[in-house]
C-alpha cells in the first residue's frame, strides 16, 4: 500500500501462507498500521483519528436512532421525543449524534487548518487534500439532513431557506427546487428523501476515508517540518520515522481519551448548550421563528452568504452588468460556494516553494488572522443580517477571498523563508535537545541508541 519502503507482512504457518495466497488481507492491515510515520508528528496530528471515531460514532448511534425514528411530517418530531423518553439510552444515543456532528466539524476545521498551517495539501499530496474537501462537502450535506429530521421549526425553516438559495439560480432555481424537494415546498416528500441521503452519505464518506488514507499512506504523511522522509533504503527511512503502531496508536489514543472526557461532559451536563432551543417546537409553516440559525459549523458560510445585500457596490456593479440576472441573493449563493470552491484550490494557489508554516514568516502572520477571521465570520453568522453585522461579515468575506486568491499567491514571490532542516532525524533531535535543556522532561539525546 505505501510508497515508502519497509518491513512487509511475512506469513510463517503453513496456514498464514494458505490465507495469504487467496486473499492477501492480514498483508494489507499489517502494512496500514506498520506504515513509517515521521518521528517530529505533533499534537496536531491527532485529529485524524479524532475524525476517525466520529464517523464510527455517528453511524453507530445513526443506525440504532433510525430503528425508532418515524419519516413522516406528522410522526416525526414525536417519534424523537419517543427516543428521548422512552426509548431505553434513548437521550444519550440521541445527545451523543447531535453532539458528535458538533465534534466531528470541530475535529474536520482543527484538520483542515492543521494541513493549511504546515502546507499537508502541497505536491504531492494534493489528491488527499480535494479528497478531503469532499468529504468535508458530504459532511456539509449529511449534516444539513439529519438537522431536518426532528423537525422542529429551525430543521423546517432552516430547509426552507437553504433550499431556496437553489431556487435564486437564475432560468431553472424554480424547477431545480422543486425538483430537490419533491414539491412546491419543504413537506412530507423533502423529508423523505433527506432521511434516505441522510442514512446514505455518511457510508459515501466512509468509502472516501478509504481512499483519502490511501492516497497520504501512499505518499506518506506529512510533518511539522515539511520536509520529506528521506527514502533511499530502509535504513534511511527508520531514521526519520517510527511504525504507526504502537508509538502513534498510543499517542492517538491518549488524545482521543481526554477529548472524550470532555465531550462526554457536555453530552451528560450540558447537552444543548450548543443547540437552539427553537428545535424543541414542532414544525410551523405557518410561524416564522424570529431568527433562522443554521448550526455553529455552517456559520462562516452562512455569515457570506448573507453578506451580499442589494446596496453593496460589487452586487449594484454585477447585477448591471449581468443585466439584472444576477441579484443579491444569487450573488451570496456564488459567494457561500465560491468560498468552499476556493478553499479546495488551495494547493495550487499556493506558490511557496517552503511547505510548513513554521519556515514562513509573512506567511504565519496571514495564517492567523486567517483563523480569527473564520472566527468573527461563525459570530457575524449568528447575529441578525442587518447594520454592523453584514458590515463584519462583508470585510471579513473580502479578506476570505483575498487570503486564497491574492495573498496566497503573492506570498510565494514576496516572502523570504527561514532555512529549513535538512532532514526529519535533525528537527526531531533538536526538539529533544531543547526539552531536556528546559527541564527533566525527557531523555538526553546521548542517552538516545545511536542509528
Ligand atoms: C471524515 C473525515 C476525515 C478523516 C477520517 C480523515 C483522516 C485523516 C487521517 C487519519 C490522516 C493522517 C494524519 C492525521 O491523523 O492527521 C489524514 C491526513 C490528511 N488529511 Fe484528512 N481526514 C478527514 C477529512 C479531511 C478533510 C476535510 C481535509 C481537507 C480538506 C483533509 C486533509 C488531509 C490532508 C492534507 C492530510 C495529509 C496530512 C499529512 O500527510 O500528515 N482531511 N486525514
Amino acid at each position: 500500500m505505501s510508497g515508502i519502503p519497509h518491513d512487509h507482512y511475512e506469513p510463517k504457518t503453513n496456514a498464514e501462507k494458505y490465507f495469504h495466497r487467496r486473499l492477501p488481507i492480514i498483508g494489507l492491515i499489517y502494512d496500514t498500521i506498520m506504515i513509517p510515520t515521521p518521528k517530529n508528528l505533533n499534537w496536531m496530528w491527532i485529529w485524524g483519528v479524532v475524525l476517525m471515531f466520529c464517523l464510527i460514532l455517528q453511524i453507530v448511534t445513526g443506525i440504532v436512532l433510525a430503528m425508532h425514528y418515524t419519516p413522516h411530517v406528522d410522526m416525526a418530531f414525536a417519534s424523537v421525543e419517543h427516543i428521548m423518553r422512552n426509548v431505553n439510552g434513548g437521550h444519550m444515543l440521541r445527545y451523543l449524534h447531535q453532539n458528535g456532528a458538533m465534534l466531528f466539524f470541530l475535529a474536520v476545521y482543527m484538520h483542515m487548518f492543521r494541513g493549511m498551517y504546515y502546507g499537508s495539501y502541497k505536491t504531492p499530496r494534493e489528491i488527499t487534500w480535494i479528497i478531503g474537501m469532499l468529504i468535508y462537502l458530504a459532511m456539509m450535506a449529511t449534516a444539513f439532513m439529519g438537522y431536518v429530521l426532528p423537525w422542529g421549526q429551525m430543521s423546517f425553516w432552516g430547509a426552507t431557506v437553504i433550499t431556496g438559495l437553489f431556487g435564486a439560480i437564475p432560468g431553472i432555481g424554480d424547477v431545480l427546487q422543486a425538483w430537490l424537494l419533491g414539491g412546491p415546498a419543504v413537506d412530507n416528500p423533502a423529508l423523505n428523501r433527506f432521511f434516505s441521503l441522510h442514512y446514505l452519505l455518511p457510508f459515501v464518506i466512509l468509502g472516501l476515508v478509504i481512499l483519502h488514507v490511501w492516497a497520504f499512506h501512499h505518499t506518506g504523511n506529512n510533518n511539522p517540518t515539511g520536509v520529506e522522509v528521506r527514502r533511499g533504503s530502509k535504513e534511511e527511512v527508520e531514521k526519520d520515522t517510527l511504525p504507526f503502531w504502537p508509538y502513534f496508536v498510543i499517542k492517538d489514543l491518549f488524545a482521543l481519551a481526554v477529548i472524550l472526557a470532555l465531550f462526554w461532559a457536555l453530552v451528560g451536563f450540558m447537552p444543548n448548550f450548543l443547540g437552539h432551543t427553537d428545535n424543541y417546537i414542532e414544525a410551523n409553516p405557518l410561524v416564522t421563528p424570529p431568527e433562522i440559525v443554521p448550526e455553529w459549523y455552517f456559520l462562516p458560510f452562512y455569515a457570506i452568504l448573507r453578506a451580499f445585500t442589494s446596496d453593496v457596490w460589487i452586487v449594484i456593479a454585477v447585477n448591471w452588468l449581468s443585466f439584472g440576472i444576477i441579484d443579491a441573493t444569487f450573488f451570496g449563493v456564488l459567494a457561500m460556494f465560491g468560498a468552499i470552491f476556493v478553499w479546495a484550490l488551495l494547493p495550487w494557489l499556493d506558490t511557496s516553494s517552503v511547505r510548513s508554516g513554521r519556515y514562513r514568516p509573512m506567511f504565519k502572520m496571514f495564517f492567523w488572522v486567517f483563523i480569527v477571521n473564520f472566527w468573527v465570520l461563525t459570530w457575524a453568522g449568528a447575529m441578525p443580517a442587518e447594520g454592523i453585522y453584514t458590515n463584519i461579515a462583508l470585510i471579513g468575506t473580502a479578506y476570505w477571498f483575498a487570503y486564497f486568491l491574492v495573498i496566497m499567491p503573492l506570498l510565494g514571490v514576496l516572502e523570504k523563508p527561514l532555512p529549513e532542516p535538512e532532514t526529519i532525524e535533525e528537527d526531531f533531535k533538536a526538539s529533544l535537545k531543547s526539552k531536556s535543556s528546559g527541564g527533566p522532561k525527557g531523555p538526553s539525546p546521548e542517552s538516545i541508541p545511536a542509528e
